[in-house]
């Protein structure tokens, strides 16, 4: 019998704080039908002070482990992609399953892959559940990016915003993730990064503010992401022996509206059949697929049994889908 990583249930959460367009024109000289048009967001959700990354997680944990109808006792591995963890170390992924009662002797720990950073942390719980290597898992994506934008450079800062998203995934018998698929190219760093790490050591940000924020070549980085999504697709539909109208629903990484709609004219789908939460949400970088998946999980749009393709593109450069029978 073939076993699969089922999902079993979904959660999200936003701060509370919404920022629109029109805000950000009091901060940088950026107008709310540049961002609408370019990218088509029209707000984003703004961490408040002292709200971290694992608290948006574990809130988002909680409704998934509600919808799941599982006690967070149950679950054995629990994995957080994030960029912008709360320490250095320990991993978010500990402090959570901390606060969430997890056991201790269940697995946890951070994946960091940007954008892309959900579908490597459901591929690597993929792995695990299939293998036996564990039974019930809680994968999350989450963000506090408004802490590492320069509020000053209007090409980044009015791109993302903070939010998690959560799934709760089970050893099955019955089709779950059909299929994952992952890479990376490191040589394309350059484009998109937060240039300053542990390795630059602190008194270089305090002298230099700037290093610690995000910075990219935007315009580079979505001819790219365009160009490669485009190449992953193929490469899951045959490694599925599938066709482009096989699929149900695109649950893509909500960069830029106008990279979806590329990813669902390759597919030839229409847009009604693409989840988009980046008018609401911004870029919201590992936390946008589990925060799209939820939204139309709840709403009704999303059904049991149906097709779905997840895709990502981000920094590294890395990229992934994952396809999934829901
Ligand atoms: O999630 C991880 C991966 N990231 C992505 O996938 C992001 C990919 N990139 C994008 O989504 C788009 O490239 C952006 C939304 C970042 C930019 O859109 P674009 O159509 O590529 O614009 P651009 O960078 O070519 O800039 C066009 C113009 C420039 O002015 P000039 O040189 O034509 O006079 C920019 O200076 O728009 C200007 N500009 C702005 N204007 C008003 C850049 N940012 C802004 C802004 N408001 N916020």
């Amino acid at each position: 019998m073939s076993v699969y990583a089922r999902i079993r249930g979904t959660g999200s959460y936003l701060p509370e704080r919404v920022m629109t367009n029109r805000e950000l024109e009091a901060l940088v000289d950026t107008s709310d039908e540049w961002i609408r048009e370019r990218t088509g967001i029209c707000q984003r959700h703004i961490a408040a002070p002292g709200e971290t990354c694992g608290d948006l997680s574990t809130a988002a944990a909680r409704r998934a482990l509600d919808a799941a109808d599982m006690p967070a006792d149950s679950i054995d591995l629990v994995i957080l992609a994030t960029s912008t963890p709360d320490q250095v170390f320990p991993s978010t992924a500990c402090l959570i399953q901390q606060r969430l009662g997890i056991p201790g002797g269940a697995i946890a720990f951070d994946v960091a892959a940007a954008c892309s950073g959900f579908v490597y942390a459901l591929d690597i719980a993929n792995r695990f559940l299939r293998t036996g290597g564990a039974r019930r898992a809680l994968v999350m994506g989450a963000e506090t990016f408004s802490r590492i934008l320069n509020w000053e450079d209007r090409s980044t800062c009015v791109l993302f915003g903070d939010g998690a998203g959560a799934v709760v995934l089970e050893r099955s018998g019955s089709a779950g993730v059909l299929s994952t698929h992952l890479h990376a190219d490191g040589r394309q760093e350059p484009l998109l990064n937060v240039p300053w790490g542990v390795a630059k050591g602190y008194d270089a940000v305090f002298a230099d503010p700037a290093s610690g924020k995000v910075t990219m070549r935007g315009n580079e980085v979505f001819k790219v992401a365009v160009r490669t999504l485009g190449a992953v697709v193929d490469e899951t539909l045959a490694a599925n022996g599938m066709a482009r109208g096989d699929i149900d629903w695109l649950v893509p990484h909500q960069a830029n509206i106008r990279i979806m709609a590329a990813t669902a004219r390759k597919l030839g789908m229409p847009m009604e059949r693409v989840v988009v939460t980046v008018d609401r949400h911004g870029n919201t970088s590992a936390a946008s697929i589990p925060l799209a998946l939820d939204v139309a999980v709840r709403d009704g749009r999303i059904q049991r049994e149906q097709v779905l393709l997840l895709e990502a593109f981000g920094a590294g450069f890395t990229w992934g889908s994952a396809l999934i029978r829901y």
